[in-house]
């Protein structure tokens, strides 16, 4: 029996990286899976045959975040293909560093609008189905620069930390209706996006976190498990922090 037994869960960006190692760990806790990605090229469709193979429904829709209408759209026909929604998790993300002075108005709000609007999108959109559940659990995707900030990525970690603010005010205004919501913060943790980063840089970071590695998808996966299960069902407007000990 597994922990998320019945429950569908929505990810968003979740075609690869911790998306999918998301989407995998809840479908082996018997989770429903329906997950969007910019597009549902062979990446996606080879994702959603990796969580289908685990004995549950996954299916995978190409969908912009960041765009409002789109998101409502996606989700009335999620509703309408799983007939719930459990657990939502707003995981799509992008990063467009550079210095503040150099940072460009098109780089600032490509990487609010995608981080942060697209959460206040999906939230948005299935509160209400949630609300009519009268239960659901919310996962922003954070970061530990969303908590501390990091030079270089004034906007990605100014989207990181809006995702805090959403979440917790989220968790009060729909705690009445059994819906909690939480972020996780991730550290350095191993995918795409950190292997832009020059082999140097990675080091540099990999030596500042006391557990000395970059931490896996897995990780983060293992924390969400928690906060989309009953296990946390006391635990609301929290930031769990799941980065080898980087930030205390
Ligand atoms: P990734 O780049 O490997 O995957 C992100 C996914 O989001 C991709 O599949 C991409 O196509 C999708 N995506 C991008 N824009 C989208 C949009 N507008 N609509 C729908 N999907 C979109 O990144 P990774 O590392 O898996 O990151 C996932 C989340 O975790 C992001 O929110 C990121 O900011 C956050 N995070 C990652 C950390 C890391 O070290 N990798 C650390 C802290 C937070």
């Amino acid at each position: 029996m597994g922990l998320l037994n019945g429950k569908t869960a929505l990810i968003t960006g979740a075609a690869r990286g911790i998306g999918k190692a998301i989407a995998l760990k809840f479908a082996s806790e018997g989770a429903n899976i329906a997950f969007t990605d910019l597009k549902i090229d062979e990446l996606g469709k080879a994702t959603e045959a990796e969580i289908a193979a685990l004995g549950v429904k996954a299916k995978g829709y190409a969908s912009n975040a960041a765009d409002f209408e789109e998101t409502h759209k996606v989700v009335e026909q999620i509703q309408k293909d799983f007939g719930s929604i459990d657990i939502l998790v707003n995981n799509a993300g992008i990063t467009k560093d550079t210095l503040l002075l150099r940072m460009t108005e098109a780089q600032w709000d490509a990487v609010l609008t995608v981080n942060l609007k697209s959460a206040f999108n999906f939230i948005h959109a299935c509160a209400p189905i949630m609300m009519r559940q009268r239960g659901g659990s919310i996962i922003n995707m954070s970061s530990v620069v969303g908590v501390s900030g990091n030079a270089g990525q004034c906007n990605y970690s100014a989207s990181k930390a809006g995702m805090i603010g959403l979440a917790k005010s989220t968790a009060k205004e729909l705690g009445s209706r059994g819906i909690r919501a939480n972020c996780i913060a991730p550290g350095f943790i191993l995918t795409d996006m950190t292997m832009q980063l020059s082999e140097e840089v990675r080091k540099q970071w990999t030596d500042t976190i006391p557990l000395r590695r970059g931490g896996t998808p897995e990780d983060v996966a293992n924390v969400a498990v928690f906060l989309a299960s009953d296990l946390s069902s006391y635990v609301s407007g929290q930031v769990i922090h799941c980065c080898g000990g980087m930030n205390m």
